[in-house]
């Protein structure tokens, strides 16, 4: 943390190339695309899928995905609240660079509080945070159990895992919701795209 003293001399440097600019080179507007949900509902999966989609159609794209990203941004936070919240400030702040630089943005992540969603919504210009919810009930995420992790967390070897030891908040105002359970991934992937094109973001 920056002493106020020293904060108080970082002064803002004005870019020369703009978002704008970048929105007219690449031929299209660039946003975040918040996929939130429980572990094992389909998060990164259809993340990587709509991503695939929309490079297909030429847009430029990345996915911020919740594992990777604690392998490197945010390695050595944990998953008590305090270090859930610092992973999702950090995750909005690049994603905000991110979609500064013209790139529609795909991020992954549990994101189990609506506080820190909320301010990562609040980073971004309104029309540039698009909350997708990927609803999967808590037992079929847990039959499924992709990683073995919540039988891990229901043996005791994980504390405060989402959805058996710790909260997941689910939105109450979501820009879109995708039922993982019921749809495949190809109506998922549809789903967005078909949203995207719906409100102009694409
Ligand atoms: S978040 O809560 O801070 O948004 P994030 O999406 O980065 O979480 O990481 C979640 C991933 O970490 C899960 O998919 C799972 O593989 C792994 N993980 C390890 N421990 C936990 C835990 N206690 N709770 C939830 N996920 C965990």
């Amino acid at each position: 943390m920056l002493k106020s003293s020293a904060a108080n001399h970082i002064i803002w440097h004005s870019a020369t190339v703009t978002k704008p600019d970048r929105h007219r080179l690449n031929r299209h507007k660039s946003c975040v695309l918040w996929f939130t949900g429980l572990s094992g509902s389909g998060k990164s999966t259809l993340a990587n899928a709509v991503q695939k989609r929309l490079h297909e159609l030429e847009k430029r794209t990345y996915v911020l995905d919740g594992d990777n990203i604690r392998h490197g941004l945010s390695k050595g936070l944990g998953f008590s609240p305090e270090d859930r919240k610092e992973n999702i400030r950090r995750i909005g702040e690049v994603s905000k660079l991110f979609v500064d630089a013209g790139i529609i943005t795909l991020t992954a992540f549990i994101s189990p509080y609506r506080e820190d969603r909320d301010m990562a919504r609040q980073l971004l210009d309104p029309d540039e945070f698009i909350e997708i919810y990927v609803k999967c009930p808590l037992e079929e995420c847990e039959r499924r159990d992709p990683k073995g992790l919540y039988q891990k967390a229901r043996n005791g070897e994980i504390p405060e895992f989402t959805g058996i030891s710790s909260p997941y908040e689910e939105p109450q105002y979501p820009d879109l919701v995708i039922d993982s359970g019921q749809l495949t991934i190809e109506q998922s992937v549809e789903k967005v795209v078909q949203y995207l094109y719906a409100i102009s973001a694409i």
